[in-house]
């Protein structure tokens, strides 16, 4: 776990890698020197990312699966990544999962799972990180424009991200006298899988209609891409941010700037 890079020799756990914008943060971590916990609901995307590091940066990944809204699942995952690989010095609280909808018509279980993944699963994934962290440490939380902005239709998701943003703030306070830093990245839209269904209503039924009706909505004139938002989380996560911690960084284009 030695060599060079802008983690070299540290370990990073990051959540929902499987797929998106975790897993290009993974594959990006890995490439600067990280050992990287891949860890998914899904087994077999945390391996489909773990083995595409693995052919570029050989003992530099390995899978593990837990539901990070589920304790016991969370907690004995972090603590096979802190026996497997030693340490942990990165948490990326990437997981997460988008539902559409308003107030009005948004399910009560819709509601409780959004803010499970987000808002509970930063808090169980970090509580159970921070027994193996030390100084030095870094933990970036997954926000998102929505915790910033009024975005139509996203009633439960951008209520569990503004929760996500202010549990950033407070574990900042309380985490600095121990050497870890927390910060937040609030992403604008990219498109990955989880916002195909956002696209297929704002297109009505064409997701590619729905992309063009969104990129008028950034000053950038395009959407964010996953690596866009692995690079401000690589930043966070590496000593570079060391006097940033509580800090909420959009990566948005311009979105919320207007
Ligand atoms: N894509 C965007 O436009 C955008 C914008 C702002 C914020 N975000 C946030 O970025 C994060 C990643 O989103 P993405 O677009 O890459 O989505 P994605 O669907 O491509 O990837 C999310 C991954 O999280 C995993 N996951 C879901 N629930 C989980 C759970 N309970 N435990 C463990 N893993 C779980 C999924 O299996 C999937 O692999 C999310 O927190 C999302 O809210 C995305």
């Amino acid at each position: 776990m030695t060599g060079q890079g802008r983690l070299a020799g540290k370990v990073a756990l990051v959540t929902g890698a499987g797929s998106g914008i975790g897993q290009a943060a993974a594959q990006r971590f890995a490439a600067e020197g990280a050992t990287v916990a891949v860890l998914d609901i899904r087994s077999e995307l945390a391996a489909l990312t773990t083995m595409l590091i693995e052919k570029e940066h050989e003992d530099h990944a390995m899978a593990f699966t837990a539901d990070v809204g589920n304790a016991a699942e969370i907690e004995t995952a972090v603590d096979l990544v802190a026996a497997e690989l030693g340490r942990i010095d990165v948490v990326y609280n990437n997981a997460g999962t988008m539902e559409l909808g308003s107030v009005e018509d948004t399910a009560e279980e819709v509601w409780d799972q959004t803010f499970g993944v987000h808002a509970k699963g930063t808090y169980l994934t970090s509580r159970a990180a921070l027994e193996h962290m030390g100084p030095g440490g870094a933990i970036v939380n997954q926000g998102s424009i929505s915790a910033l902005v009024g975005v139509q239709y996203l009633a439960a998701y951008s209520a569990a991200k503004g929760a996500v943003v202010a549990l950033t703030r407070q574990m900042a306070v309380d985490l600095a006298p121990r050497g870890i830093r927390v910060n937040a990245i609030c992403p604008g839209t990219c498109r990955t899988p989880m916002t195909e269904p956002l696209f297929r209503a704002r297109g009505e039924g064409d997701a590619e209609a729905g992309v063009a009706a969104t990129i008028p909505k950034y000053p950038l004139g395009r959407l964010g891409t996953p690596e866009d938002i692995a690079t401000a989380a690589l930043f966070l996560a590496s000593d570079e941010a060391s006097f940033m911690t509580g800090s909420v960084l959009t990566s948005d284009g311009g979105m919320t700037a207007q």
